[in-house]
């Protein structure tokens, strides 16, 4: 230790003993001497601020609370909201969230920092799931992209304009893995798959946090929801979780612990029970797994009121009972329950809560304050100017068109009715979701205002000279949108469709614009029916029948079985809920100004009857067995067990080819297996490929799923171009966690599969 940091810490021992209560010079003088120094670390800051608190000073800091007034207004009177802003005063609160706006942040900051006995800065938290006012993709369309760069950009958008409204946390990224398209939160991580999805909680990460936290423009974020929320059974949001060892270490943690090497500042805990504990309780998830056995020093919030539902779970007695359990199972923050700040202080009095848990828990939240900078200027945020200038700003559009245009997956392009030509065409437009601006924002767009998206028809209309022709056919949804607990969808008003049929009768081309509602995904939107909502899949057989030539543009938040259309329509472009520049990507896609490039992270079914349905499924002891009529194997009598569309598939308007797959196979010399394969582009039209590398392991003491990613490759080919890609697999790529959760790699067969989806027949083999 320096000689001054010794210095320092021994002069504010000995004014310690002399003063039990503080006065304003001894905080003046620890402010500027020890938070602002340069030469303590942050630990040492930590701990010696800790020494200063109260029990419930340390309480506080892991006390969170929704904003519950406007700051910027005369003070509350009376009820929860004056009780709230006592509490502020007492600094008794660590954390608020849902405070936006600099004007509001400093505001609240204000109170903390000058009326508060130690003046510690909050932590302001929000939901920067997808941009702050530019709207990114949805957080599943992005993942489509495979587009690490891209994703990252977008999240590093996301923060800048976050910051500049006063916000240092965003609650984002969530990288629950999720195999079931009801769930409505698959909109909001990156798939079923734990290799892409591993990739992409880094790039998220990474794009928040930036290399440095403590400049203005970056923000701390948080892995959620822990874990095994996506394994909601029946899709069912909230509902309960059972999953073995297996699943849990090999397909639902390893985006966790990717984002935590990344460095991710927080950890959210998860709503659901997962094999009979509430995770929000759960001391091998938080404790042993998560700041034991994976070293994360930063902090973990409950999710919103998590602690106080552990009662309903049929866990905890009472809230006395709850706080105590989720304090010493880990959980640091308590979002919304209002249970630490009024019953941990007396579970430790009781001996129910050893202090040791609340210096610790107290220590983590004000670690990640002072590497936000937050000590140094609490105000670091608020800077009006910053906030007028980079909201919105004509950089932040072009970044998310880009990753908009990226997210876009071609399912069907027969007879290459895409890319239209930009003139001379009469095309039909048709569906209420093409002149939507608000729907294309998807869930979770908490401060983006309504209308702000650009809509596909206005996207078409822009980018062409073609006569353009609009008959909205259906409404998908009635009344209002927003926080309303079911939509009204319309499943009876048809009398648009006449205008529909007319329209598209006259027409060269008919552009049909269906699917979900950007709000009929996301929390709470759990659906058991995952078609095309209402009347519109009457609406495209009746249009269907006067003109062929339909390309299907598809918005929605999760797979869709969208069986018949596949059948039925010539061309099918997925185009999810791609934000602010919606219009814009989907007509630059349609009009062959980008080249379609994505491919799907989330399996499309036949019917919701075979979900969860995902690609990295197990062989069973009863596969198929192909051309056979035999009745005992694992299959459906009336349904197929193939997707519709399997992951990792997306078209191009050109066509890839992939050769000459080999092996190098130097495990026993230097443990790697070298795999190359030569790709070509076989058509007309420069493109991006994504190439796809899938292993087997044949046996193992464990059974492995029939295919797991294992590594992908982004290029762009000319026309006749090809390109040798080579892939390297060490004991990462070819081991997994066994039952007792080691990692290990067996000995054996292994199969490899390589090509532009998880579908693909190229294979070679190898052992080792
Ligand atoms: C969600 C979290 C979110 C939190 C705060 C909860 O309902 O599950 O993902 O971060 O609310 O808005």
């Amino acid at each position: 230790m320096k000689s001054k940091t010794l210095y320092i810490l021994f002069f504010f021992s000995v004014l310690q003993l002399f003063s039990c209560k503080e006065k304003e010079t001894d905080l003046l003088a620890f402010n500027s001497e020890v938070l602002k120094s340069e030469t303590l670390s942050t630990d040492q800051k930590v701990s010696m601020l800790l020494d200063r608190m109260t029990l419930e000073e340390k309480i506080g800091q892991m006390n969170q609370y929704n904003g519950f007034w406007d700051f910027t207004g005369p003070e509350p009177k009376g009820g929860e909201a004056a009780q709230k802003m006592d509490n502020l005063k007492k600094g008794w609160v660590g954390s608020m969230l849902n405070v936006t706006g600099v004007k509001d942040v400093r505001a609240v900051q204000k109170i903390a920092v000058e009326e508060s006995r130690l003046g510690i800065p909050l932590i302001i938290g929000f939901d920067v799931i997808h941009g702050y006012k530019t709207i990114s993709p949805i957080p599943i369309a992005e993942a489509a992209s495979w587009d690490l760069e891209a994703i990252k950009n977008s999240a590093q958008v996301a923060a800048l304009e976050a910051s500049a409204a006063g916000i240092n946390w965003t609650f984002a990224p969530m990288v629950d893995i999720s195999r079931d398209a009801r769930w409505g939160r698959v909109m909001e991580g990156a798939g079923e798959d734990p290799y892409l999805g591993s990739k992409i909680a880094i790039a998220r990460v990474e794009g928040f946090q930036g290399t440095d936290l403590s400049s203005p423009s970056t923000i701390a974020a948080c892995a959620k929801h822990f874990a095994a929320y996506g394994f909601a059974e029946a899709g069912r949001d909230y509902n309960t979780a059972d999953v073995g060892t297996s699943t849990l270490n090999n397909i639902i943690l390893p985006p966790f612990k990717a984002a935590k090497d990344a460095g991710v500042k927080t950890f959210m805990n998860s709503f659901n029970d997962l094999n009979g504990i509430p995770a929000t309780g759960d001391t091998y998830l938080q404790r042993t797994v998560l700041k034991e056995k994976w070293n994360f020093d930063g902090f973990v919030v409950s999710d919103w009121g998590s602690i106080a539902e552990m009662i309903a779970h049929g866990y905890a007695k009472d809230g006395n009972h709850a706080a105590e359990l989720a304090v010493n199972a880990g959980s640091d923050m308590d979002m919304e329950s209002h249970l630490y700040v009024n019953e941990l202080a007396s579970l430790v009095k009781q001996g129910k809560v050893d202090e040791a848990l609340i210096h610790d828990a107290a220590g983590r939240i004000l670690k990640v304050k002072f590497e936000l900078g937050l000590f140094d200027d609490p105000y670091k945020y608020c800077d009006e100017a910053r906030e007028a200038s980079v909201i919105g700003s004509q950089s932040n559009l072009d970044e998310v068109l880009d990753v908009a245009k990226k997210s876009i997956v071609l399912l069907k392009n027969q007879s290459n009715l895409l890319p239209l030509s930009k003139k001379g065409k009469k095309i039909a437009v048709i569906g209420a979701l093409a002149s939507d601006k608000t729907s294309p924002l998807g869930n979770w767009r908490l401060a983006a205002e309504n209308n702000s998206a650009v809509s596909l028809l206005e996207g078409l209309k822009a980018y062409s000279k073609n006569t353009i022709t609009y008959a909205k056919g259906a409404d998908v949804v009635t009344g209002k949108t927003e926080f309303v607990s079911e939509l009204t969808i319309n499943t009876t008003d048809t009398s648009g469709f006449n205008e529909a049929i007319l329209t598209a009768k006259n027409a060269d081309v008919v552009i049909m614009a269906l699917g979900e509602h950007g709000l009929q995904s996301g929390e709470g939107r759990s659906r058991a029916n995952i078609g095309l909502p209402g009347v519109q899949q009457q609406l495209l057989e009746a249009v269907y029948a006067v003109n062929k030539n339909i390309i299907l543009v598809l918005s929605n938040g999760r797979p869709l079985t969208i069986t018949w259309a596949a059948q039925h329509i010539p061309t099918i472009l997925e185009g999810w809920h791609l934000g602010t520049q919606s219009g814009n990507a989907l007509a630059q896609v349609i009009y062959g100004d980008y080249n379609p490039s994505g491919k799907l992270p989330m399996t499309f079914p036949r019917s919701v009857g075979q979900v969860p349905l995902y690609y990295n499924f197990k062989n069973t002891g009863r596969p198929t067995i192909p051309g056979s009529d035999l009745v005992f194997w694992t299959h459906y009598t009336d349904e197929e067990n193939t997707p519709l569309y399997p992951f990792g598939f997306g078209l191009s308007y050109t066509t890839f080819s992939y050769e000459n797959l080999t092996v190098l196979n130097t495990y026993t010399k230097n443990k790697e297996v070298t795999v190359t394969v030569k790709v070509t582009n076989t058509g007309k039209t420069k493109g991006k490929e994504t190439a796809q590398l899938y292993l087997r392991d044949m046996y193992a003491s464990v059974t492995r799923p029939v295919r797991e990613l294992k590594g992908f490759k982004q290029f762009m080919l000319q026309p006749g171009e090809s390109k040798k890609i080579t892939f390297t697999l060490t004991d990462k790529e070819l081991g997994f966690f066994n039952n007792q959760e080691q990692w290990v790699i067996e000995k054996g067969a292994f199969e490899v599969f390589v090509g532009g989806d998880s579908a693909t027949k190229n294979k070679a083999e190898f052992a080792l």
